[in-house]
């Protein structure tokens, strides 16, 4: 065997072992990339031990070919294996500067906005009373919205003033009354809905003036529903809602599809209010038979009564509060008050 064949094959089994206690031993990422300069690097004793596999005799160069690369193989893995055990050991310190004492950023909770508190609350107390939840569309047609309702063509709730109509002659429903219709259209009687809902006005917006708003509508058929019995329900829904000290005032009004027809005053003290006495809060009546006839109900068998009222402005009146656009800015600052 040449000389120089046996100093090659003594050399790669030297780099075979001294490389991997050259690896395990460098403390950080400097002395590691020194260590991997020295072995591996372009000018590294691996690669120049490489070189000379070239010149080996020709019977030796299977045996020293497959050494070699069984020492390259070792080489690489004492280094990859000490990388990664540096990496993690970093790691490891990076999370002992957690400090588990520190209080935890706090996140802000979000809550149900003041008119869908002021709807749900509504609800709620008509729910008690065995009414069930109803909607209807909010493009609605002028039959659900005014012929139905016996609203006729003249009025001037009509106009285009007042209504949003779209080019297909549709229009935007201007109260929630329509669901009334809606609902007797496809049930009979006994009924017994209340109709949260959106409602759409041509209204220059101001303080207390808004395009948009919600109305919740009820309404109540049966056979022999008296006018006693919408005075005793709404008063104890005021009283619900407002305070058991509240009274209540019906004063007689016109509303095209109840008879006779009121609008509801609370008394202002119960809230601890000042200034009027006695403040607007809906309108009702006794559902008029024109509209029983257009929903093909029997006027002379069925009796109702029908109410509605404003969301925003009852919760303008709860809070205190004096402008109803603050409701559409959905400012955190007012939102959070509620
Ligand atoms: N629709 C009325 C409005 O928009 C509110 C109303 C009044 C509804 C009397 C009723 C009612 O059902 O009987 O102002």
């Amino acid at each position: 065997m040449p000389a120089a064949t046996t100093s090659l094959e003594e050399q790669l089994h030297a780099l075979k072992t001294q490389a991997p206690s050259d690896f395990s031993a460098a403390a950080d990422a400097d002395a590691l990339e020194a260590v991997r300069v020295k072995y591996l690097g372009r000018q590294g004793s691996l690669p120049e031990l490489m070189k000379l596999l070239g010149s080996a005799a020709a019977e030796d160069r299977g045996r020293l070919g497959k050494l070699a690369n069984e020492v390259k193989q070792v080489v690489q893995t004492s280094f990859d294996a000490q990388k990664q055990k540096l990496e993690s050991a970093k790691a490891e310190a990076a999370a002992g500067l957690f400090d588990a004492s520190l209080p935890g950023r706090r996140r802000k909770l979000g809550k149900l906005h003041p008119l869908t508190q002021t709807t749900e609350r509504i609800v709620t107390i008509f729910q008690n009373l065995g009414f069930t939840v109803a909607e209807g569309p909010e493009i609605e047609d002028e039959w659900h919205c005014f012929d139905a309702l016996n609203t006729p063509a003249d009025h001037p709730a009509r106009d285009l003033q007042d209504t949003l109509y779209l080019q297909d002659g549709r229009l935007l429903r201007t109260q929630t009354s329509t669901v009334q219709i809606r609902v007797m259209e496809t049930h009979k009687p006994p009924i017994r809905i209340i109709a949260p809902g959106r409602v759409f006005r041509r209204d220059e917006v101001d303080a207390t003036h808004s395009a948009c708003f919600h109305q919740i509508e009820g309404l109540y058929v049966a056979e022999n529903v008296s006018v006693a019995d919408l005075k005793g329900t709404l008063e104890h829904f005021f009283r619900e809602l407002l305070g058991p000290e509240t009274k209540t005032r019906f004063r007689p009004h016109f509303f095209p599809y109840t008879e006779p027809s009121f609008e509801i005053d609370f008394s202002a003290a119960a809230l601890g209010l000042k200034g009027k006495e006695w403040l607007e809060i809906a309108g009702c009546g006794m559902v008029d038979p024109a509209v029983f006839k257009s929903v093909g109900y029997d006027p002379e068998r069925y009796t109702g009564f029908a109410f509605g009222m404003g969301v925003e402005r009852i919760a303008m009146i709860l809070h205190g509060i004096d402008d109803i656009r603050l409701f559409y800015q959905n400012d955190s600052r007012f939102l959070q008050q509620f």
